[in-house]
């Protein structure tokens, strides 16, 4: 059966409420997606039916917390691609699992002189890290540049490339413009010269296939709340030989092997790497928020969005006073833009009172901004359960505020 938007729309109780009075239009899924019932109710059960803490009880219940959250980490591998179970460590977000990699991966294998080379796109979480790890190190953070469309302009990361450069950490898809970064070449261009890859998922895993294998990247990080499953809960994933290599990040309960008052030794990944109870109902969310995608079809939703992507971008451009902010030949899922006259802010405000919800700000990009020399940008961006008709009603209440301000 192919993909039915309106059919999905109904696997979100969310959708049926309304906001400030009007139906509800989401066009913000890009700062977190809607749940469907079956991560809702995954959820639940847990709480319900089979709660305890896990690996640590002998009785039936702590089985079966165990199983699930095992179960879960079993069908992250599988979504994404990777060789083991032992390459993927939950997390709390993609934000804490780029603060893994630097305060592990980072400490270890940079020194003073070393690189790290970063794309003018990245969100804050793929910047920062790695600014403090280089201030501590005496590092050196190269940022590639971004062209007028958005684009990360593949010839000068080559040329940023060199002896020093100790990793590449890149956007897999942008959060603020919607670009898709062609990562194939980067990671061809960066492991040519020996050097690792991290990629930043969280825009990218909800709104198409990934693999991480066939990417061919060393690290893949994502969040679960972006991927219509809970808040909370990140992954991860790190070829082996690399998380074999890794000290711990943080430490306490359930990462060591055993503890003296003279010495610790610790488990092997990924367990190594996730101290203290974790996030066990999280865990059978995420899980189920990845069986239901699989249920739908990620090839028929990367359609999907693609093809609202396409739709809400002609409709916009067809609006004088508004300016698109990100125009790569290659994106999906984002619509950044400017209007002549209203702040993106007054924006957000007067199309909330239309029942629109977008998010106006920096996106977490404040770089990104300055590049476009805009303090912000209006942003809506999509989800599986949006139709042609949200960006019908995102086009008249733009149009609507443009009118308020004249
Ligand atoms: N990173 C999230 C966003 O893009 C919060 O809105």
């Amino acid at each position: 059966m192919s993909f039915d938007p309106y059919l999905a729309r109904r696997d979100f109780p969310i959708l049926e409420r309304t906001n400030r009075g009007q139906p509800l239009v989401y066009l913000d899924t890009a700062a977190s997606a809607q749940k469907p019932r079956a991560v809702i109710d995954a959820i639940s059960d847990v709480y319900e039916r089979h709660y305890a803490n896990i690996h640590r009880g002998v009785y039936e219940l702590s089985e079966e917390a165990t199983r699930i959250h095992d179960g879960a980490r079993e069908t992250v591998r599988a979504f994404l691609g990777a060789a083991d179970v032992r390459e993927i460590v939950f997390t709390r977000n993609a934000t804490e699992s780029i603060n893994l990699v630097a305060a592990t991966f980072g400490r270890a294998n940079v020194g003073p002189g070393d690189e790290i080379v970063i794309s003018g796109l990245e969100h804050h979480a793929n910047i920062v890290p790695w600014q403090m790890l280089c201030q501590e190190k005496e590092a050196r953070l190269r940022v590639v540049p971004v062209t007028d469309a958005g684009e990360v302009d593949l010839e000068a990361f080559e040329k940023l490339l060199g002896d020093r450069t100790r990793l590449v950490a890149i956007s897999h898809v942008s959060n603020a413009l919607g670009t898709i970064v062609p990562i194939r070449e980067v990671t061809a261009a960066a492991h040519e010269r020996g050097i690792p890859v991290l990629l930043d998922g969280a825009q990218a895993v909800p709104r198409f296939a990934v693999d991480v294998g066939e990417l061919g990247c060393d690290f893949y990080v994502f969040s679960g709340h972006k991927l219509y499953g809970p808040s909370g809960m990140g992954v991860l994933y790190g070829r082996a030989e690399l998380l074999e290599a890794m000290p711990p990040y943080q430490t306490g309960g359930d990462m060591i092997e055993s503890v003296s008052f003279e010495k610790t030794t610790f488990q092997p990944p990924p367990q190594r790497f996730e101290a203290g109870t974790p996030d066990i109902a999280g865990a059978a969310g995420l899980a189920a928020a990845i069986d239901y995608l699989n249920g739908l079809g990620l090839d028929a939703i990367e359609q999907h969005e693609l093809e609202l992507t396409r739709y809400g971008t002609e409709l916009l451009q067809q609006i004088p006073e508004l300016r698109m902010i990100g125009t790569a030949a290659d994106k999906t899922g984002v619509l950044s833009f400017v209007v002549e006259g209203v702040h993106p802010h007054d924006l957000g405000t007067i199309l909330d009172t239309q029942g629109v919800a977008i998010r106006a700000g920096h996106h977490c990009a404040q770089p990104l901004m300055e590049r476009f020399d805009v303090p912000a940008t209006a942003r809506a961006s999509l989800g599986l359960y949006n139709v042609r008709e949200d960006l019908d009603k995102l086009a008249a209440a733009i149009r609507h505020a443009i009118e308020l301000f004249r």
